[in-house]
């Protein structure tokens, strides 16, 4: 019989704290060791750690992504009731039950096509280069703000193809997405978050709209024309589609330009071999993930009927959060999982997921953070790390960097 207090972490486990983000890997550790399932009472929740019982969860189709199977889950609303953000999150793919998942999820896929990445390149290339441009000759700048928090949102919008002059629109919309989605903000937090949601999805209809009268081959006109057994998605499908990107993608890549900078430096070695073997680049970025997983949460998922995990009775409604973080550090997958070796093999990885919810944006992201990664060496090949670092101990899921200043070294 298993004793639940014995299961129980609060007593160590405190993503938010300064001590976690600071230094997690001691914490990630004694996890990964001592944890394979843990009790996690400030989340009302059970905590999966390590690679391979990660790995199971993701492929358990028991356990859910849909939100609305949590026990503590707000009452649905009517679809007439739901405010503009609550629309988007209600066709979020993230969120969406598993026959709604399915369909959209085939709909969208021609989208994310290898010749639309390639297309995508081609515009995001030139604005990595305008971002240098503006960025010139210093003696030092902060890389987590003048590149890592700027590139990825950028790289969606040229993926969506949002006219330069709408940035800012889409940066709010992006912000909303993000931001807005967590559960803990109080009303007027969110309210706040939200404000620049509805001038959006104005700006994304518009797009729609031009592109359903004169289509071409991108990514929106892929996204209106695709179509399975005469089905189409509507405009509020094809928002919510590029809401779930911006919500997946813009955090996510932002933290891995700026590990991965800090990394690199941190190992003048590897950074050099890198340099001479442009190759090793993809290899960099998966051991980035799996060495610094950003995140302070992990996968929720949601127990769609009773079942047993690793010797625990799970009810139906309850919260299974997968402590991505543990995967990469568990010794069990990972020979020396403490140190960060570019030449490692990734089999193993599931830092872009696994299953049914597979990352659809990891060929944007692998290729953003390549182009982004060369022009930066390009334009400043004896770049080093000042020393000068810190991070937003308030942010809401991840350990997020706000100073990563770098010295050019320029003559
Ligand atoms: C370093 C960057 C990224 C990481 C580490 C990452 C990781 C992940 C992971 C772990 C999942 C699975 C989630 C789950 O099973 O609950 C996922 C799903 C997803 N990702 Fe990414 N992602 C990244 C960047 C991106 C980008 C750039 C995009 C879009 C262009 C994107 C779009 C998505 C979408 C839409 C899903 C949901 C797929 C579905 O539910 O079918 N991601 N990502």
């Amino acid at each position: 019989m298993i004793n639940i207090d014995e299961l129980t972490v609060d007593h160590f486990f405190d993503p938010s704290s300064k001590n976690f983000i600071d230094d997690p890997k001691p914490t990630i550790e004694k996890l990964v060791k001592e944890f394979p399932i843990a009790r996690f009472n400030a989340w009302s929740a059970w905590l999966v750690t390590g690679n391979k019982n990660i790995t199971n969860c993701l492929l358990d189709r028991r356990l859910s992504t849909d939100f609305n199977l949590w026990e503590h889950a707000p009452p649905k609303k009517e679809l007439a009731d739901m405010d503009a953000f609550e629309k988007l999150m209600n066709n979020n793919l993230f969120f969406l039950n598993r026959s709604n998942h399915l369909r959209l999820r085939k709909l969208a896929l021609p989208a994310f096509s290898p010749r639309i990445m390639e297309q995508m390149k081609v515009r995001f290339t030139k604005l990595v280069k305008e971002r240098f441009d503006e960025i010139g000759k210093p003696k030092k700048f902060n890389f987590a703000t003048e590149i890592a928090e700027i590139i990825p949102t950028q790289a969606i919008a040229s993926l969506v193809g949002i006219p330069r002059d709408k940035f800012p629109i889409f940066d709010s919309l992006a912000y909303g997405v993000v931001r807005g989605i967590n559960p803990m903000l109080t009303p007027q937090e969110r309210a706040e978050a939200i404000e620049g949601v509805p001038a959006g999805l104005d700006l994304l209809n518009e797009l729609i709209d031009e592109k359903r009268k004169n289509p071409s081959d991108d990514f929106l006109s892929t996204l209106i024309t695709a179509e399975e057994d005469g089905d189409k998605l509507s405009n509020w499908e094809m928002c919510a589609l590029i809401g779930a990107v911006l919500g997946a993608g813009s955090d996510t890549a932002v933290d891995l330009h700026s590990y991965l900078i800090r990394a690199l430096l941190s190992h003048p070695d590897q950074l050099a071999e890198l340099k001479n073997d442009e190759s090793l680049i993809q290899n960099a970025i998966s051991e980035t993930l799996r060495y610094e997983s950003s995140g302070k949460t992990g996968l929720a998922r949601y127990a769609s009927e009773d079942l047993e995990i690793l010797g625990v009775n799970v009810k139906k409604g309850e919260m299974v959060q997968l402590i991505t973080s543990t995967a990469g550090l568990d010794p069990n997958a990972y020979e020396n999982a403490n140190t960060f070796n570019i030449h490692r093999s990734h089999d193993k990885s599931i830092s872009f997921g696994q299953g049914p919810h597979y990352c659809i944006g990891v060929t944007l992201v692998r290729s953003q953070t390549e182009v982004m990664l060369k022009e930066l060496f390009s334009r400043f090949p004896d770049l080093s790390l000042s020393g000068k670092m810190d991070y937003d101990y308030k942010h809401h899921n991840a350990r997020r960097m706000t100073i990563l200043e770098v010295e050019t070294n320029l003559n």
